[in-house]
């Protein structure tokens, strides 16, 4: 059965792309509605046949992506006319004042007995994808532009931690020195001077001078500021730490906290530790000193354990409690929205030495903190910085 022409060319009209056909001397023989659309010829306009410059010049041929006349050997139309087919979707049309944007596809048409040769080409607007590709290409340069600052910025905050857990540090040194030194010193002296007053009676000048019980009770004032200071210059900054080392300043450390608190605090040292880069050491002293104090302010425990272990790759810190436990999410939840700063600062510490930290609690296990600590990367990085 064959279909009416005039039926056929009915329903190209009807598609929704643009179909041409030209001849080989690119002079279009058939316009489907869209193509005269197109093209702004009015229909049966056969008088004026659209030429080679009305296909390529009147449409005013553009690359999509550069704005360049298209390369004339390769568009489509031609290509189709040497017997190839060919379609690319980067073409733009200036249509008036706008650019349309089309998918261009073009088939031989094979000569009928040395007839001319024909090729069929069509025109399909692909404009809106064109659009959104576009907006696409620009959101995700946006996008890469913020995850640039962004992870500038995070670097920054790092180096700027980093910085300020050093400051930290070496003022924590030189006011537990001024402590220890200055005021240690004057207290000393002064508790001298106390005990080689004359003893009680009348002074020289017949000025009632201190009886024995108001010296002793001087006496044991001074001693007990005395040992205050020292305490607190010690937890500023223990010189045992810069003098001895890690496992020296944990055992001091952890000696006088059992001591004081009456608690069964006990420190082992797995491997023998040799000195390790000063921010290690000051991190691990530390991550014990904070993990200790929540120990005996929170947890009710009878017992708790620190542990310190070398292997090649870094050095392990372990601190174990009986006590109670705490919901390690909720607590840093908490600390998060500005509660308290011992737990992430236990955090930032292993963070900013690139080491890793685990924190596990319950009731029946009491708290487990494990801290690791690589020994080679990050501590060169760390002094280079502070030069
Ligand atoms: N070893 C522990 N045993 C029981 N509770 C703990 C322990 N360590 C921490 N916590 C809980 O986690 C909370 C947050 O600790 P932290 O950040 O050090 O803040 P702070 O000690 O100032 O309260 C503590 O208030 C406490 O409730
Ligand atoms: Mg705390």
């Amino acid at each position: 059965m064959r279909i009416d022409p005039k039926t056929w060319l009915k329903s190209m009209d009807a598609l929704p792309v643009a179909v041409f056909v030209v001849d080989d001397s690119i002079r279009p023989v058939y316009l489907n509605h869209e193509a005269r659309a197109l093209v702004s010829k009015p229909a049966g306009n056969s008088g004026k046949p659209l030429n080679e410059r009305d296909l390529l010049h009147l449409l005013n041929i553009k690359t999509a992506d550069s704005n360049q006349p298209y390369p004339r050997e390769q568009f489509p139309v031609l290509r189709a006319l040497r017997g190839e087919k060919a379609s690319v979707d980067d073409i733009a049309l200036k249509l008036g004042r706008k650019t349309r944007f089309f998918q261009v596809s073009a088939t031989p048409i094979p000569a009928e007995n040395d007839g001319p040769r024909f090729a069929v080409a069509t025109f399909m607007e692909i404009s809106a994808r064109k659009k959104m590709e576009t907006q696409l290409k620009w959101r995700n340069l946006e996008l890469q532009s913020l995850i640039d600052q962004v992870s500038a910025g995070k670097q920054e905050l790092r180096a700027l931690s980093k910085r300020l857990l050093r400051v930290q540090e070496e003022e924590r040194r030189h006011i537990s020195r001024e402590l220890h030194d200055e005021i240690g010193q004057a207290l000393t002296v002064l508790k001298i001077k106390l005990q080689t007053l004359p003893p009680s009676g009348d002074d020289a000048h017949g000025e009632q001078a201190v009886s024995p019980k108001n010296m002793r009770e001087i006496l044991a004032s001074v001693d007990h500021t005395l040992g205050q200071v020292r305490n607190l210059s010690m937890d500023l900054r223990p010189s045992v730490l810069d003098d001895l080392g890690l496992p020296a300043a944990l055992r001091w450390y952890v000696d006088r906290q059992a001591r004081d608190s009456s608690m069964d605090i006990r420190f082992q040292s797995l491997s023998s530790i040799d000195r390790m880069a000063p921010e290690i050491e000051t991190a691990c002293f530390r991550l014990v000193q904070e993990a200790l104090t929540n120990t005996i302010r929170h947890s009710l425990a009878t017992k708790a354990r620190v542990l310190l272990e070398r292997d090649p790759d870094g050095i392990h810190l372990r601190i174990l409690d009986d006590g109670s436990g705490f919901d390690v999410n909720r607590a840093h939840e908490k600390a998060r929205a500005g509660g308290s700063s011992g737990l992430l600062g236990m955090r930032e510490r292993v963070r900013l030495l690139e080491g890793r930290i685990d924190m596990k609690s319950d009731s029946e296990n009491g708290t487990r903190i494990i801290a690791f600590f690589p020994l080679s990367s990050p501590d060169g990085d760390l002094k280079e910085e502070g030069s």
